[in-house]
């Protein structure tokens, strides 16, 4: 016992550790938890990771704290979120035999709680540094699984590109893996920001009223699996419009499922709305694109390289060019 505790203090990283995740959009979204606490989830997603929202967190486990120090953005954060930055680490802690606080200080380069998957780039970011910094040493797969427990989007953004989630049943099967490269790699999202605040209602609260008082939810379970798998033959034979129009598609599903809640809510604005007619407009003019919108206002444009610099000008003209980032496919998570 004393000899193996030794060996974790032996490898316990002195130096901080950084790391840095990018966030990823759901085109085949999770919407929903099997298992609350292991973050198991019903459906099985699909994900394009971004390369130009990230987070970069820095960690380091230090025996002359006495409790963990949770920095985000230069702030100490609220307690819900300070307490989930806690729980993980405990994770990390049991996983790593090590009862040490650390410290954390982390950056997003995305918009916090804004529906813009902020939790998936943290969380990844986090499980990379934790880990790391605690001694261990996990492979993608293992660290996919790690993330997942912080939230479940995160398991995706261990990788870059295309990466499937494959839903498993329990802790040892539940995590991503990246899809084999396609004839999409010309893929590009046009984000569009309406609101950068943060959503009244979480993704995790979100999930959970529709889960537990849609009752379309086992429809939803059912029309997902479809849909996956008409999307990733789309994506393998880099078929665009068969591409949006599932994506699409599987986005105003998971919406349905908030405005069939009891109570009925949405994660959508009156900006939200317009964005969305003004991307079929285009369409029907002739400029092929698609929305995509996860748990906030903010729509996702999805386009190809041949029509991102007329798309993202229109709707600058609308939005203002600020509001208006065009993002490619980015890379899995890195040590910095
Ligand atoms: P989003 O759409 O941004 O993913 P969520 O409701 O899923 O919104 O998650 C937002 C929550 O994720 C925040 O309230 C906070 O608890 C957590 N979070 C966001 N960024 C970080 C970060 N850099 N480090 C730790 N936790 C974070
Ligand atoms: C709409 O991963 O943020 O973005 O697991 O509770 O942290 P928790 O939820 P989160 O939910 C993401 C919901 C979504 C769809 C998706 O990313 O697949
Ligand atoms: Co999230």
């Amino acid at each position: 016992m004393n000899f193996q505790l030794e060996i974790t203090m032996a490898t316990l990283s002195n130096n901080p550790v950084t790391a840095r995740a990018h966030t990823n959009i759901a085109l085949i979204k999770y919407w929903g938890k099997k298992d609350e606490s292991l973050i198991i989830p019903y459906t099985s997603s699909l994900s394009l990771t971004l390369d130009h929202f990230y987070t970069d967190t820095t960690v380091r486990f230090d025996e002359s704290l006495s409790t963990d120090q949770i920095i985000i953005d230069g702030q100490i954060p609220s307690e819900k979120s300070r307490q989930r930055v806690r729980d993980f680490l405990e994770i990390v802690r049991g996983k790593a035999q090590i009862a040490i606080p650390a410290s954390i200080s982390s950056t997003n380069h995305v918009p916090t709680a804004a529906g813009l998957a902020s939790s998936a780039s943290a969380f990844a970011a986090l499980a990379a540094s934790a880990s790391k910094a605690a001694g261990l040493h996990l492979d993608a797969t293992e660290l996919s699984k790690l993330a997942r427990r912080g939230s479940g989007s995160a398991c995706r953004s261990v990788f870059g590109h295309f990466v499937e989630w494959q839903r498993g049943t329990n802790d040892a099967d539940s995590y991503a893996k990246p899809l084999p490269d396609t004839g999409l790699n010309d893929i590009r999202v046009v984000a569009l920001t309406v609101e950068r605040g943060q959503k009244a209602v979480s993704s995790r609260q979100g999930m959970h009223l529709s889960v537990t008082t849609s009752p379309y939810y086992p429809a939803w379970v059912k029309t997902c699996q479809a849909d996956l798998l008409q999307l990733k033959s789309a994506i393998e034979k880099g078929d665009f419009t068969r591409f949006g129009k599932i994506s699409e598609l599987n986005a105003m599903r998971m919406h349905a499922l908030t405005l069939s809640a009891d109570p009925s809510f949405t994660y959508f604005n009156g900006q939200t709305l317009a964005i969305m007619n003004l991307v079929k407009q285009l369409r029907h003019q002739g400029t092929e694109c698609y929305y995509t919108i996860d748990a906030g206002p903010n729509v996702k444009v999805l386009c190809q390289q041949s029509t991102v610099a007329k798309i993202s000008a229109t709707f600058a003209q609308v939005l203002g060019d600020q509001n208006v980032i065009i993002a490619k496919p980015g890379p899995g998570v890195q040590y910095l």
